[in-house]
């Protein structure tokens, strides 16, 4: 069971997500389901804000999506807590792409208050960074000192239920089809560290962002495409891979289907 105080050791964390920067970095390229959702994700954000505008980003990894927007003409801050992660991050802020408007610092989201460099246009989270809290509330409330009123946010979160996950029932894996569901989260094994993570709904969401933010997008991404830990498939199936890649974006947004899957991207405009 993660702690029950919803506040994560972040050494801990920080140890296990270290190991993964240049992994993160070679999938990016490789894989072609994390190829076309970050494609997809990057396209949700231009279309929230364009060039010059800030974008913050938290649990920022290796930099991947902070040096694709950088190199767009962005001004990006890019934080996290992993020593790995800020390495590969520093690395990048001193690519030529970056040209000066990339810059990075260790931070924790759950401390956004102190955050340099703001107030900024776009608060962005990829691919579950945030699932490594419990404590949703404390990032929201941070969020109001660090985000211009008009600004927005896009967040891309694990939900508690992803079909191809249940479908793990009927090949007898009980707790990788379960996981989701339970409450109180689960721990990762991270590279050997203990992670804990929790699955949250839109709903658990929208409630801790409060009534001054307003959700304008919603979809959710392999719902029918296999997520991309089901390494095999997509390499066995790249035809059928991309047709269900394609009844992803078809169906993805519509209600219900946009609360479940591997995750869903949520944006959401801060009335302030
Ligand atoms: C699944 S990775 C996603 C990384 C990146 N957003 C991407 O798309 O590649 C989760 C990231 O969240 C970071 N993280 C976990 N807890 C954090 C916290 N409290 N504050 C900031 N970053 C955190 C980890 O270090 C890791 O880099």
């Amino acid at each position: 069971m993660p702690e029950s105080s919803g506040q994560p050791d972040l050494a801990e964390v920080g140890r296990g997500f270290s190991a993964k920067a240049d992994e993160y970095d070679a999938l990016a390229v490789t894989h072609p389901v994390v190829r076309w959702m970050r494609g997809r994700i990057r396209a949700l954000v231009e279309n929230e804000l364009s060039p010059p505008g800030s974008i913050l980003e938290i649990n920022a990894g290796s930099g991947l999506d902070a040096l694709y927007f950088a190199a767009k003409g962005y001004r990006v801050h890019a934080t996290d807590i992993a020593p790995g992660m800020l390495a590969a991050l520093a690395a990048k802020v001193a690519s030529p792409e970056a040209g000066d408007r990339l810059s990075y610092e260790a931070l924790s989201f759950a401390e956004l208050g102190s955050v340099s460099g703001g107030p900024y246009d776009l608060v962005f989270s990829d691919l579950g960074g945030l699932n490594c809290t419990e404590d949703l509330e404390r990032v929201a409330s941070g969020l109001r000192s660090v985000l211009r009123p008009g600004g927005a946010i896009v967040w891309v979160i694990m939900p508690p239920v992803c079909p191809w996950e249940l479908a793990q029932l009927l090949r007898g894996h009980r707790d990788t089809a379960l996981r989701r569901l339970r409450r109180g989260g689960v721990i990762a094994n991270v590279e050997g560290a203990r992670v804990p993570v929790w699955y949250h709904s839109p709903g658990r969401v929208r409630r801790a962002l409060g009534r001054d933010f307003r959700i304008t997008r919603l979809r959710s991404f392999c719902l029918f495409c296999p997520p991309s830990f089901f390494h095999g498939f997509s390499q066995r199936h790249p035809g059928l891979t991309r047709t269900l890649m394609r009844l992803d974006d078809l169906i993805g947004g519509l209600p219900p289907f946009n609360r479940c899957g591997d995750f869903y991207a949520l944006v959401a405009c801060y009335d302030g």
